[in-house]
């Protein structure tokens, strides 16, 4: 079988696996474990000296780290990544900063990193390039003589035509996803984006059977679901459960209801409305006031962007507001911390919550969604309140879908889980696991990779 190279510019790195890394590099984890490869990312570090990556062993996986340069990091990172393709993939077109120099910085960190890896690279690999930051590093890499099949994978929603035209640069980074053999989204909804956005800024590319060609180049395109290991989650969550700090949680509640959110600090993943909710629920359902919790995990993330620290700013507020109005010597209704935990203990958290509450703005997929169902008791399940803009909620239908926009819908739909009986609340679970099943993290990688393989000319790869 032909070896793996997965690049992505964050790296779960060994030994350093705390909460908030996302759901990328929780997923690539469980994929490389599975059966090897090399995995090829920034180390997390800034450095100005001239960079050779660093091989690290952890079997089966073999890591190439690099750092970024200060500039690097402005402008590529900070920059062009998450100060402009992040808002606009999550429709934020509002929070969008852009600086010309960011956008050459970002072509230049594919540049170079391509530069890095082809030494790295053995004939039959295949090359798995992850997420926003990279798109133009397939174009490197076949610019740097590489010949093995590429292909891509884009853990965001792919944007609709009337945000992409807001982004510079839009053109060229559309026909840079050509250089692929292959791209993966999400969702049904995020190829359809796709599509669209090439009928209107490259209508030279023609839509063939199951891809697109442009100047003479087949790209494959398709939409893999991110999935994850349910038996893996089910099982740390049962032992999470009754860890220190579940034990721990649980004596806090006293007996109280848990309603329970986990999400990096990041303004796409709808925090301010989902606790104006909560608020919402206490007021229009008073009988809920000292009888719930909410517990907001929010680990800290990208603290570099302004953007961030407003948002941060902005919660802290609404926090001290809903305790000001609803706290009582003896309960406070919200709990809100910025601290990340270790794997288990967060599904543990997930398994005793009788509510999970995940409402995004706008996001590719939320794994946290996903873990919530696959950490729950089967014989007294939990409701997961979702997000309808969350990749996610395609998929896990039995949820009670709210629109994160539409505070009283959510406060309503609050209601709704904390009132559910068991039956339907089984019913909802067994159908959710269902899909969960069928659609796991295995799935996701085996499904890219054997089309990655097959988009390779007879005789290599595969
Ligand atoms: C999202 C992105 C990932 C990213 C993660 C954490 O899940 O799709 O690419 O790694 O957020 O963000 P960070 O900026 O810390 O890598």
């Amino acid at each position: 079988m032909s070896r793996l190279v997965i690049v992505s510019n964050r790296v779960a790195l060994p030994g350093r696996r705390g909460g908030g890394q996302g759901g990328l590099a929780t997923g690539l984890v469980g994929a490389l474990a599975a059966q090897g490869g090399l995995w090829f990312g920034w180390n997390g570090r800034l450095s100005d000296a001239p960079a050779t990556p660093l091989l690290e062993h952890d079997p089966p996986i073999t890591y190439a780290l690099t750092p970024l340069s200060h500039r690097e990091f402005e402008g590529y990172y900070i920059g062009f990544a998450n100060r402009c393709l992040w808002p606009v993939f999550h429709a934020q077109l509002h929070l969008m900063h852009y600086e010309p120099d960011d956008l050459s910085i970002y072509l230049e960190v594919s540049w170079r990193w391509a530069g890095e890896l082809v030494p790295l690279l053995g004939p039959g690999d295949l090359i798995w390039v992850h997420d926003y930051h990279l798109i133009p590093l397939g174009c490197a890499l076949r610019a740097q003589g590489v010949t093995s099949p590429i292909g891509f994978f884009l853990h965001t929603p792919f944007p609709g035509v009337d945000l992409l035209r807001a982004l510079p640069g839009k053109h060229r980074l559309v026909e840079m996803l050509l250089g692929y053999d292959l791209i993966g989204f999400q969702t049904p909804l995020d190829c359809q984006s796709f599509y669209r956005t090439l009928a209107f800024f490259l209508p030279e590319a023609h839509r063939e059977a199951g891809g697109v060609r442009y100047r003479g180049h087949l790209t494959r395109v398709d939409c893999f679901p991110i999935g994850i290991a349910v038996e893996e989650v089910g099982q740390l969550a049962r032992s999470g459960r009754h860890n220190r700090h579940g034990q721990r949680l649980e004596a806090s509640l006293t007996g109280r209801r848990l309603i329970l959110g986990i999400d990096r600090l990041d303004y796409s993943k709808g925090l301010a409305n989902r606790f104006r909710a909560y608020e919402r629920l206490l007021e229009r359902w008073p009988e809920f006031q000292r009888q719930v919790v909410l517990l907001q995990i929010a680990p800290l993330s990208r603290t570099e962007v302004p953007e961030y620290g407003a948002i941060r700013s902005q919660l802290n507020a609404i926090v001290g507001d809903i305790h000001a109005r609803y706290a009582e010597y003896d309960w406070m209704p919200l709990r809100y911390m910025t601290r990340g935990f270790p794997r288990s203990t967060i599904l543990g958290f997930l398994r005793q919550a009788e509510v999970g509450f995940i409402t995004p703005l706008r996001d590719g997929m939320n794994l946290v969604a996903k873990e919530y169902v696959a950490a729950q008791d089967p014989e007294h399940p939990g409701v997961l309140v979702l997000s309808g803009l969350a990749g996610a909620s395609q998929e896990l239908e039995e949820a009670l879908i709210v629109n994160p926009y539409d505070i009283e819908e959510m406060a309503g739909a609050l209601a709704k889980a904390l009132a559910m009986g068991l039956e339907e609340r089984c019913q909802r679970f067994q159908g959710m696991m269902e899909r969960l099943r069928r659609g796991d993290l295995r799935h996701w990688i085996t499904s890219f990779r054997d089309a990655l393989a097959a988009t390779a000319p007879a005789g290599e790869g595969g």
